[in-house]
């Protein structure tokens, strides 16, 4: 009897706990139907935007993993070199670690910390932001095995790819790739040096020991960079593959704006002087071209009266203005729009660009916002404001005000992709069912299979075409597969809107 009385309260409570629970939903509900009206609810993105990078962690997961669908996986990573390369992030929907990308992620996801830190304290954020940042800053600084030797891949993309396998319990091949005195990659070592340098502002005031470390590892990577000139993809074949890179000058320069930044010393300073090719007017800034990057961090030290605006210096910053005056379509070359009005630069993931644009205007309207001015374009004036309600407008758009009216972002909204190109995601997780998926099973079980994924990857973003449509097809890695890239200038974008 008394057994059955605890139980009958208990229910009662427990019936309890349910209503407050979902009148709390449906508060929370209207809440963020009523703020999707004047916007977005940037701040529950920008917390989906953090928990991202969790569900693409690699490596042995840590006691405050909060993406609990995932498992410790590629423990093994490195074995093969005698060394230890567990960690890390793997790349968007494959199992690949792909140092390129990476470290172009991780100097965004920094970069971004960096200029809206105060934001990202405020929505409670920074302590994610920083542990996102250090889940891959310690995979590179492991990555950096010796002042010449950095580790750039993981993995075979024809092996991978021919499989369709969770991280957990993966059979593809983990061989270890690196650049060294005979395989030069300046691309990828001055991209890891700017990462490393960047983090290392990030980390300043938090964790001095850890932020100098980094420093030094992006002193000697840079370097390496720089006396042994060549593309990484030609050392590393298979990277051809997957983020082939076409040309190394821009990441020397940007590393270089880092480096300065981060040590404030004279040799960097002299190295931006010193360049006779400032890259030109750029159409876009990508895991392959970071010249419209460098081109703001030397605008900000002419903006800052650090260097003489003459010179290299007065052409960098021409060229980062005229990069934003074409976003803001008021140069003589804007930046195409779909016609639901959302930057359209190439048809493969165009989300990722329209990312590091809107991050480059905000950082461009921050800067010309503390100084009372203004950009002068070809075709009119932008204000910092304007700059800023063009930010709102792409991010609104990638939220769901768009002709879909679908959100881009997984887990935002109540209408969003359930069938993005992802392994982890479109495989029942391990916690679930540990049996394991082999190689070739996966294909008929899991990837052709017409059904939601049954893991929702929070904060992975996707990219409508041309026409702003959008099937929610997995097959379709050019649309569907979210990707590392997208996500860390987002997160800044996200926070100077929150
Ligand atoms: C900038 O440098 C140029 C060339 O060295 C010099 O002629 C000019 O006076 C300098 N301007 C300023 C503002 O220092
Ligand atoms: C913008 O440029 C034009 C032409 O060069 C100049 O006449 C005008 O004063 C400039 N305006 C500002 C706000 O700098
Ligand atoms: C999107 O929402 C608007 C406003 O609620 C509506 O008029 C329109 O028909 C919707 N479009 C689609 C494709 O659902």
């Amino acid at each position: 009897m008394k057994s059955i009385a605890v139980m009958m309260s208990l229910s009662r409570v427990f019936i309890f706990m349910v209503l407050l629970f979902c009148s709390f939903q449906v508060h929370h509900a209207t809440s963020s139907s009523s703020s999707s009206s004047s916007g977005g609810d940037y701040k529950q993105a920008l917390t989906n935007s953090l928990l991202y990078f969790e569900g693409q962690r690699s490596g042995k997961l840590p006691s405050n993993q909060r993406v609990n669908w995932r498992g410790d996986s590629a423990l093994q990573d490195g074995e093969d070199a005698g060394i230890d390369l567990v960690g890390g992030y793997y790349d968007a929907g494959d199992n690949l670690k792909l140092g390129f990308p990476l470290a172009f992620t991780l100097t965004m996801l920094s970069w971004s910390t960096i200029e809206f830190n105060d934001q990202l304290s405020k929505q409670n954020e920074l302590q994610n932001a920083l542990r996102a940042i250090k889940w891959g800053t310690d995979y590179l600084i492991k990555a950096h095995a010796s002042p010449d030797v950095l580790y750039g891949e993981i993995g075979d993309p024809d092996s991978d790819h021919s499989c369709w396998q969770r991280p957990e319990d993966m059979t593809t091949s983990r061989t270890s790739y690196k650049l060294d005195d005979q395989h030069p990659g300046s691309d990828l070592a001055a991209e890891t040096a700017a990462a490393l340098a960047a983090a290392s502002i990030a980390f300043q005031s938090t964790n001095t020991k850890y932020s100098s470390t980094m420093l030094l590892h992006a002193t000697q990577l840079f370097d390496f960079a720089n006396s042994h000139r060549g593309k990484y993809s030609d050392s590393i074949p298979p990277a051809r593959e997957v983020y082939s890179s076409s040309g190394y000058e821009d990441e020397l320069t940007w590393a270089a704006a880092w480096l300065y930044r981060a040590s404030s010393t004279k040799k960097y300073l002299d190295y931006l002087g010193a360049v006779t090719d400032s890259g030109g007017v750029r159409a876009e800034f990508s895991w392959d071209d970071k010249y419209v990057g460098a081109h703001i961090l030397a605008a900000k030290l002419v903006l800052d009266g650090k260097v003489n605006a003459s010179g290299i210096w007065g052409q960098y910053k021409s060229q980062a203005e005229e990069y934003i005056c074409s976003c803001a379509q008021k140069s003589n070359q804007n930046v195409a729009k779909t016609l639901g009005g959302l930057f359209w630069f190439l048809p493969w993931n165009n989300n990722q660009y329209v990312a590091t644009a809107t991050f480059v205007m905000s950082v461009y309207s921050k800067y010309l916002s503390s100084l009372g001015s203004s950009l002068n374009c070809t075709a009119g004036v932008v204000t910092p404001d304007d700059l800023t309600s063009l930010v709102r407008y792409q991010v609104d758009y990638i939220l769901g005000s768009n002709p879909k009216n679908m959100s881009y972002m997984v887990g935002y909204g109540s209408n969003f992709p359930k069938k993005i190109h992802h392994r982890g995601a479109s495989i029942i997780s391990i916690k679930k069912d540990p049996s394991p998926v082999t190689c070739k099973d996966g294909f008929p079980k899991w990837f052709y299979k017409n059904a939601p994924n049954p893991n929702v990857l929070v904060g992975g973003v996707v990219s409508p075409d041309a026409n702003d449509n959008y099937e929610d097809s997995r097959n379709d890695f050019q649309l569907a597969e979210p990707a590392t890239v997208t996500l860390g200038p987002l997160v800044g974008v996200l926070a100077s809107l929150a």
